[in-house]
């Protein structure tokens, strides 16, 4: 059997909560590699809503029928995690709402602390380029409706956490 190398990529973000956009990038970024390795990672000015566990666990129970998706916590600079496990992808989504400067800043910065790591964009599709998770917590702290923008398991699991 000649030795094919398996094509990983890091998919990393907050997902609080996980949404449909972050779906959607996960599923595109599954037809690139073998295997994508969500990493949950802290955004210093964000205020959270579920904890990394909570966050985990919902991520790997909408994935559990998929083993390309692994997911785990990191609570480091995120190249650390990619230096570490020799892991020399990122895969990101774009919104065209002004995502570019903050990613182009933050890739520049990935790439210089650790030039071997490569970033990949890929461009939000149109029907989920108004989602935010930052939006989705807003509309749930205020008993909206979010049931359009995530999956079905992370609507169950704030309802069910709230009753
Ligand atoms: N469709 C719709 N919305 C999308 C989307 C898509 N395809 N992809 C992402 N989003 C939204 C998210 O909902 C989120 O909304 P919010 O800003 O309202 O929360 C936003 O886009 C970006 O979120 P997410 O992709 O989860 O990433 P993030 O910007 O919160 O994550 C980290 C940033 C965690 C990757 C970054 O801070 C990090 O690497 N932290 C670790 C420490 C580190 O290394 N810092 C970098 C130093 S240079």
């Amino acid at each position: 059997m000649p030795d094919i190398k398996k094509r990983i990529a890091i998919y990393p973000g907050s997902f609080d909560p996980f949404t449909l956009g972050h779906f959607d990038i996960l599923e595109r970024a599954l037809g690139l590699f073998d295997e994508v390795r969500v990493v949950i990672a802290k955004s210093s000015s964000k205020k959270s809503l579920l904890s990394f566990e909570e966050r985990k666990d919902l991520i790997e129970k909408i994935f559990s029928a998929d083993q390309r998706v692994t997911v785990v916590a990191w609570e480091g600079l995120l190249v650390e995690y990619a230096r570490k496990k020799k892991i020399p992808y990122i895969v990101r989504g774009l919104r065209p709402t002004g995502d570019f400067e903050g990613e182009y800043q933050m890739a520049s910065m990935n790439s210089k602390l650790h030039p071997e790591v490569e970033t990949l964009f890929l461009m939000t599709s149109s029907e989920h380029n108004f989602i935010s998770s930052s939006l989705v917590k807003e509309i749930w702290s205020h008993q909206g409706d979010i049931s359009e923008f995530v999956p079905a398991d992370v609507l169950l699991y704030l309802q069910k956490r709230e009753s």
